[in-house]
């Protein structure tokens, strides 16, 4: 029977506080994005520091320079930016009136990053851009590029002396976007390069899961309350299931990337082990940096692949054809014989003190039955069934599920008696729901991002030692996978049946709505 919600937690709204994170003028950074001319610069970065400037956090006179290969008139690029924040941004604008006192922070500089040529060019148009803006000449380049130009443009800046040291007045920093690397190797190459030319305090490695409010809340949830963390382990954890489902397929013009890439670099490489790794992970001394990916790094190191063959622990599928949904294999960019996986599941150990022998089942898909990002911990069963000589049957364990998307929440299932004169147990609903609790627009990921970065704060950003760890993982299920075929799906279903038997042993099943 489903679950009835029987309560709702109430909030007390803390009032907004931009004052704490407002950055003075002296402190702003000028912010270079590579690669502007792209689909993230339009959907997600202007539209963030849109919403950061119009919120209060940021100076009035900033400069967002666009920095891509194509020629284009500062104007044209500056009107493409208002239309990006009518679509895109979640405040929107409104109209173009309200658009021009932001997009005149905005600049455009053609460069071909490729060669190394034009970086005096830009050195020089920067220095222009600050001293008419009056800004100090601090730096956040953002590399919104494919990542195979991620190297060589963090060489020409060291070369070009873009790139102030660590501890200098002026300061430089560098997001880089995913994916870092594409395995293991060239990961750790790829950090090198980096790191021979700026300190890891200078290197912002986004996972724009991690900016997420609830996800940030699953830290609150754990350790800003006494009575769940107790139970977080191996004696009361039957499993824990992590799915990040999606509906849409390759949206027309991400085929070429993704065949590339698959699900398990495109999703589970980062998001799916970084909401592992914060579910998992032990108390940080203090909420900072250092100390929290530390305690990440530790759950990351310590999972383990299963023994026996790759079927009964892993599972690659790729979505067939539907009722008016194109096939994987006829999507743009595709090859027409590609074995690329548009869906994963992976049951993996961390082997620890607190989680040995607890499955952990993560699963990712495109074109799945429905868009869901969530983390359940499914808990075991009571050690005896008081009510058995009753004949009654016990329902499902309880559940806790932090709920990432779409709606925003926690829940926790726990059995109850229905009225009546019979005794039976049904599974009811503790719900809380951020949106009805806090009745506030929930930030986008992005803003917080990159608020953080502009301010220096890198807790949510992934460490050169969290990420190689992350492709570890990835790269040994690769390694396994490699004689294991495709499975096929249909879309609008959840994936290949052969992921159930990843659950079997466990209590439940995959939850599927
Ligand atoms: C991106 C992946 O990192 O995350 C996409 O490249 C995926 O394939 C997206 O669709 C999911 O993000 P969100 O925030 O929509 O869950």
């Amino acid at each position: 029977m489903a679950a009835q919600p029987i309560t709702s937690f109430k909030g007390e709204v803390p009032a907004a506080d931009a004052s704490r994170f407002h950055i003075a003028k002296e402190s702003m950074a000028t912010i270079v994005i590579f690669g502007a001319t792209g689909d993230l610069a339009g959907r997600k970065l202007i539209p963030a520091i849109y919403n950061l400037w119009t919120g209060g956090f940021l100076p009035e006179r900033i400069a967002v320079v666009g920095v891509a290969r194509r020629d284009k008139p500062e104007n044209e690029f500056r009107s493409d930016m208002c239309e990006a924040l009518k679509k895109f941004s979640r405040t929107g604008h409104g109209d173009d009136d309200a658009c021009t006192p932001f997009v005149s922070n905005i600049f455009y500089h053609a460069l071909n990053f490729t060669s190394e040529d034009g970086y005096g060019g830009l050195a020089q148009r920067l220095a222009d851009i600050e001293k008419q803006r009056g800004l100090p000449g601090h730096r956040l380049y953002y590399l919104a590029t494919a990542s195979e130009f991620f190297a060589h443009i963090i060489q020409c800046l060291g070369r070009g002396r873009m790139i102030h040291p660590d501890g200098d007045a002026l300061r430089s920093r560098v997001v880089i976007e995913k994916p870092f690397g594409h395995d293991l190797a060239s990961a750790q190459e790829l950090n090198s390069q980096i790191r021979a030319v700026m300190a890891e305090d200078q290197i912002f490695r986004i996972d724009h899961y991690l900016g997420k409010e609830t996800v940030q809340n699953i830290l609150a949830f754990r350790f800003g309350n006494s009575i769940f963390e107790p139970l977080f382990n191996q004696k009361y954890v039957d499993h824990v299931q992590i799915t990040v489902a999606e509906t849409v397929g390759m949206e027309g013009r991400r085929g070429e990337f993704y065949d590339k890439t698959g699900a398990l670099r495109d999703v589970v490489q980062n998001h799916a082990l970084q909401l592992l790794s914060i579910v998992a992970m032990e108390p940080p001394a203090t909420f900072n940096a250092k100390e929290t990916r530390d305690e990440k790094l530790k759950v990351l190191n310590s999972v383990d692949l299963p023994d026996g063959p790759v079927g009964e622990w892993a599972v690659r599928g790729q979505y067939t054809e539907g009722p008016g949904i194109k096939g994987y294999l006829s999507e743009d960019g595709v090859a027409p014989d590609s074995t690329t996986e548009t869906y994963a599941a992976l049951r993996l150990y961390i082997d620890n003190w607190r989680w040995a022998g607890v499955p952990f089942l993560i699963r990712t898909g495109k074109q799945l039955k429905a868009r869901m990002t969530e983390i359940a911990i499914q808990f075991k069963q009571p050690p005896t069934h008081y009510f058995k000589r009753l004949g009654v049957e016990l329902p499902q364990a309880n559940t806790l599920v932090f709920r990432i998307q779409p709606d925003e929440a926690i829940s926790l299932s726990f059995s109850a008696k229905p009225p009546g004169m019979d005794f039976q147990l049904q599974p009811v609903d503790m719900d809380f729901n951020y949106g009805r609790t806090f009745q506030r627009e929930l930030s986008e990921a992005y803003e917080r991002l990159l608020l953080d970065a502009l301010r220096g704060d890198s807790t949510l950003f992934m460490r050169s030692d969290e990420v190689e760890s992350a492709w570890r993982i990835v790269s040994g299920v690769h390694e396994a996978w490699k004689d294991q075929g495709v499975e096929l799906y249909r879309p609008g279903t959840w994936g290949p049946s052969a992921a159930n038997n990843l659950i079997d042993t466990c209590e439940g099943k995959w939850r599927n709505p």
